[in-house]
């Protein structure tokens, strides 16, 4: 009865150009709208890591972040590890003080601000990677990465990284975590940066290229990171 009155509602309305919407798909609407996930800058920056996460398809070794925060590069790598079928030969390590900056980088640096990234609780960026991601492709390491990079490589003399995934922010942490890894990068490894206002990352990551004859670069389409390196394979 209700179908055959809505046709013969909508027949009617037909002849003025309109029609009726089902009230279903107005609260669809309405919840739709409200919706902040998956907004154009995450699914952008999701690209992204795809598109670099692609570069290493060929590149044995590890993901290495310097800085972690919440954990969502965790859960992204994690996922593309996983969705690789990779997590047998790849891994991701995060390190951080999980407390923000040390008082080097704020008295080096004059833009970091001491209140940025406190109080992290690395127990709970775990649990709340666990519930996403059920295996453990992922480690995390707390500490100043000046420290915890050099006591990391001496307790792993073996440890190749593919990809050196750089959103620690300061300079000096950046430029002496990427000097530590060098020896510890595959051929064909790339160093990336994550940071679209340019500071201490872009500072360090021209230095070492510099330094190493390495070319400083950006791909050229919508969801290339900002800057990039590969080292010589
Ligand atoms: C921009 S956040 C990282 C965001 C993270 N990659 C993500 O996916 O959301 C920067 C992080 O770098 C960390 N950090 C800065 N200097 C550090 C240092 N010397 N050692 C370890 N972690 C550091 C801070 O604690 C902060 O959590």
């Amino acid at each position: 009865m209700a179908t055959f009155l809505g046709k013969t509602i909508n027949g009617f309305l037909n002849t003025f150009g309109m029609h009726l919407v089902k009230i279903e798909n107005l609260t669809f609407h309405k919840y739709w709208n409200k919706q902040q996930y998956l907004e154009k800058s995450e699914f952008k920056y999701i690209l992204s890591l795809y598109d670099v996460y692609k570069k290493i398809a060929n590149v044995p070794g590890h993901i290495v972040e310097l800085g972690v925060a919440y954990g969502r590069n965790t859960i992204i790598f994690s996922h593309l590890i996983n969705m690789s079928n990779e997590n047998d030969v790849r891994k991701y390590f995060g390190f951080d003080t999980f407390d923000g900056f040390t008082e080097e980088s704020l008295k080096s640096s004059k833009q970091l601000s001491k209140h940025s990234w406190k109080g992290i609780s690395i127990s709970e960026v775990e649990k709340r990677i666990k519930s996403t991601i059920k295996n453990k492709p992922y480690r995390l390491i707390k500490g100043d990465i000046n420290k915890s990079i050099p006591s990391f490589l001496e307790e792993n003399p073996n440890f190749r990284a593919a990809m050196v995934y750089v959103d620690c922010n300061a300079y000096e942490p950046a430029i002496r975590a990427l000097e530590n890894l060098r020896p510890h990068l595959s051929p064909g490894a790339i160093i990336c940066i994550d940071e679209k206002k340019q500071g201490g990352e872009t500072k360090a990551l021209i230095e070492f290229c510099e330094k190493h004859n390495l070319r400083f670069q950006k791909d050229d389409h919508a969801f290339s990171i900002p800057a990039y390196t590969q080292v010589n394979s």
